[in-house]
């Protein structure tokens, strides 16, 4: 089969299409034909070493987390699904013709939905639910604050958070992409380049602060998360993106009795990832086949155009999710 391999040439990281054999299934295993692939900042993290490889069924280098394709074969004791089926999850070495997905950790694909649009939605509503539900703990009438409302994860857990009744939502990003946040639930956005929203915060919770923090950005916005956090807060650490070392006042955090949680793929058992999915099916499956819930597709590349496509993620330009179609043929 057609696969992307990270290769190291000169010294660089690059990612280059090879022939390579197909994956190897084993026992509550689906064998899966690609149709669309995600693309994910780990997948560029992968590339220069810094994202821990996660337990595959070959020991090729191939990139990719998440896709939705048809079933093809059933491992030894699959029930639940059957060749033919549509489905979607995050299987390791997505960038390629066919993955194995276990059973446990694939979700359907709602009838309707395109395969790029299904190819969108695992990586972001997954950590999404993940975040603002199981660890967050959302309850109706909470305030919610995200930082990086713009990522595919925060328009994702902006909408979780409607779904749960949360009472204000509030968000950062970039000015030119507010507006068009407000149709995934943000109520008050603020740019912050240009200031840190602590006081957009309070002003919306009527000087409570908020309830749960689902935070991509980090450091960058470390000081106004914290002061923007209401008592018993949970801050539900999930991304990086503006720095991954940061100073918190601790007696702030002591005195607010707040919840700091991180999250990550990287170091999850298969069994706490099946967790994880049954209980994302449980609360999304019907709003996402309704599509009440969705995430907007911000452009889509050729199979031969995974370097391209890395490329435009590393621009930062785009609101949405950028998707590779699936090898053709
Ligand atoms: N822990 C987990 O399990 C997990 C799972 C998935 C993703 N992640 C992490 O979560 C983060 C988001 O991933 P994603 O795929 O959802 O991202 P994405 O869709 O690629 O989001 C990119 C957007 O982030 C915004 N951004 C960049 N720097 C920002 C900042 N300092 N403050 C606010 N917004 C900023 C940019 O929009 P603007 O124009 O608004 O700047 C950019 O367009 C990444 O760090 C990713 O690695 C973690």
């Amino acid at each position: 089969m057609k696969a992307w391999l990270i290769e190291r040439r000169n010294d660089e990281a690059h990612i280059g299409m090879s022939d390579v054999p197909s994956p190897r299934m084993g026992p509550g295993d689906l064998l899966v034909r690609v149709r669309a692939i995600g693309v994910n900042r780990a997948d560029l993290a992968r590339r220069t070493g810094h994202y821990e490889r996660l337990p595959a069924s070959t020991d090729l280098p191939i990139p990719g987390l998440e896709m939705a394709g048809e079933v093809v074969a059933l491992g030894q004791g699959v029930r639940g699904f059957h060749v033919g089926d549509r489905v979607m999850g995050l299987p390791a070495q997505a960038y390629a013709e066919q993955v194995v997905l276990q059973a446990a950790h694939a979700l359907p694909v709602p009838a309707g939905l395109q395969w790029i649009e299904a190819a969108a939605l695992p990586m972001a509503f997954l950590t999404a639910h993940n975040a603002m539900v199981t660890e967050g703990k959302v309850r109706r009438g909470d305030h919610v604050l995200v930082q990086g409302a713009a990522t595919g994860v925060g328009m994702a857990a902006m909408q979780i958070a409607r779904l749960q009744g949360a009472a204000s939502i509030a968000g950062s990003a970039s000015g030119g992409k507010l507006p068009k946040l407000a149709e995934y639930g943000l109520d008050h956005g603020f740019d912050y380049r240009t200031g840190d929203g602590v006081a957009q915060v309070l002003r919306a919770s009527g000087g409570h602060g908020a309830d749960v923090i689902i935070d991509m950005v980090g450091a960058s916005a470390a000081a106004s998360t914290l002061a923007a956090a209401a008592e018993r807060a949970r801050w539900i650490q999930v991304g990086r993106m503006g720095g991954g070392q940061a100073t918190i006042d601790l007696d702030t955090m002591a005195r607010k009795r707040l919840a700091l949680i991180g999250v990550t793929f990287r170091t999850r058992s298969s069994d706490e990832i099946a967790a994880l999915v049954s209980a994302a099916r449980a609360d999304l499956e019907e709003a996402l086949a309704s599509r009440r819930i969705s995430l907007p597709v911000a452009k889509v590349f050729a199979f031969d155009e995974a370097d391209e496509a890395q490329a435009f993620m590393r621009s930062g330009s785009y609101l949405g999710k950028i998707v590779l179609e699936g090898a053709k043929g």
